[in-house]
């Protein structure tokens, strides 16, 4: 089968990955509401069109914190991707530099920070954690900066892993060949991958990641560093509103992929009073469930300045390595000129909230 829409990549890549593996990247929390509930509620929002708009030269392309890039798609950190292909984030970031677009590197990535910043040179921000040892966070920070990421991501929806028991019924472990190399050195490593279960691999995170982090720890983090501060998995208008007061850059209306609390909201259904509450303080973006050049479209319309995607170019990666990457993106940006064409948006800024309806 040759992959024709971002779905056709995730049989193609269920079909070649360890069933270990794919049940990692595929699996959501709990009973897995808020899971189909990601791409669900894209779903049920309607489109509005208008007609007789010029759209002879439609333009994808904005900024993300300065940042032009060609596509309002961005790549969301997701760990541990040469569990997919041996290229894994190299890999990726080439795509992403290929395609334009800004690749968020997370934290807990196959390879080092710095070897993923030497492999192309796209944009890269740079997805933290705040460990128990701030001393290592702080050496995290201080890497990136030197590596040239351009912005600092903090995940704030992971205080512990969420109960994923797709994992916990496969038994899924990590590889021995697969590690976290940010903390080679920093951290002993040897309890990951010494034969115990994802019960243990929850473990090890909780070991590893500050459960006690309150909103000073945004402070801190900007006390440390120069960078732009983004929160990645915000998704209420009250905890916006206190983003917004503590200074940070950027917003990332995300539910982990569904990974972490289930039965919360899909993050389309949200995104809309995060954008009033933070009133163009901050730019706001989205990631969980965009399968579509129409999800694409339907986030911008209530406001995110740009989306990210995790899934789809993981499962673009072990279909194809590099070039499934690219491809997927492809995809994603010639739907998203289709529909904003058929929309009647010549330009992404064009698209608003009169382009939708519940
Ligand atoms: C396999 C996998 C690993 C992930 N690892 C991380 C991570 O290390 N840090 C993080 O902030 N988010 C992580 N995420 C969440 C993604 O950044 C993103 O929020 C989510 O994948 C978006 O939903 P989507 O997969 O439906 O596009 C991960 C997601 C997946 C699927």
């Amino acid at each position: 089968m040759k992959p024709i829409n971002l779905t056709d990549y995730e049989i193609l890549a269920r079909a070649r990955l360890d069933p270990g593996v794919y049940g990692y990247v595929a699996g959501g929390a709990g009973d897995e509401v808020t899971l189909r509930e990601n791409q669900a509620a894209f779903q049920r929002l309607r489109l509005l069109p208008r007609v007789l708009v010029d759209v002879s030269g439609v333009d994808r392309s904005t900024t993300v914190l300065g940042t032009r890039i060609a596509l309002p798609v961005l790549l969301a950190p997701t760990a541990f991707q040469s569990l997919v292909h041996p290229e894994g984030e190299l890999a990726v970031a080439r795509a992403s530099a290929a395609a334009g677009t800004v690749m968020v590197v997370s934290t807990m990535s196959g390879y080092r920070m710095e070897e993923i910043a030497a492999a192309a040179t796209g944009p890269k921000w740079f997805q933290l954690y705040c460990y128990r040892d701030r001393a290592v966070t702080q050496a995290f920070v201080e890497r990136a900066e030197v590596a040239g990421y351009s912005a600092v991501c903090l995940t704030v929806d992971l205080p512990r892993v969420g109960r994923r028991e797709r994992d916990l019924r496969n038994e899924f472990n990590l590889p021995p060949t697969v590690m976290p190399r940010n903390f080679a050195g920093l951290i002993d490593l040897s309890g990951l991958t010494d034969g115990a279960a994802a019960a243990a691999f929850a473990e090890y995170i909780h070991k590893l990641v500050d459960p006690s982090l309150t909103w000073t720890a945004v402070d801190w983090l900007r006390s440390k560093t120069a960078l732009p501060i983004l929160l990645k998995g915000i998704l209420t208008a009250a905890d916006a509103r206190l983003a917004v007061e503590r200074g940070v850059n950027g917003l990332i209306v995300s539910n982990h992929g569904a990974r972490q609390l289930d039965t919360v909201p899909a993050t389309i259904d949200v995104l809309a009073e995060i954008v009033d509450v933070v009133a163009g303080r901050a730019e706001v973006l989205l990631d969980g469930g965009v399968r579509r050049g129409t999800d694409v479209i339907k986030a911008l319309a209530h406001g995110a300045r740009a989306v990210l995607i995790g899934r789809p170019y993981l499962y673009g990666l072990a279909v194809d390595g590099e070039a499934g990457v690219r491809r997927v993106l492809e995809l994603l940006a010639e739907e998203t000129d289709l529909a904003l064409a058929l929309l009647g948006c010549p330009g992404v800024r064009d698209v608003g909230r009169e382009h939708v309806r519940r």
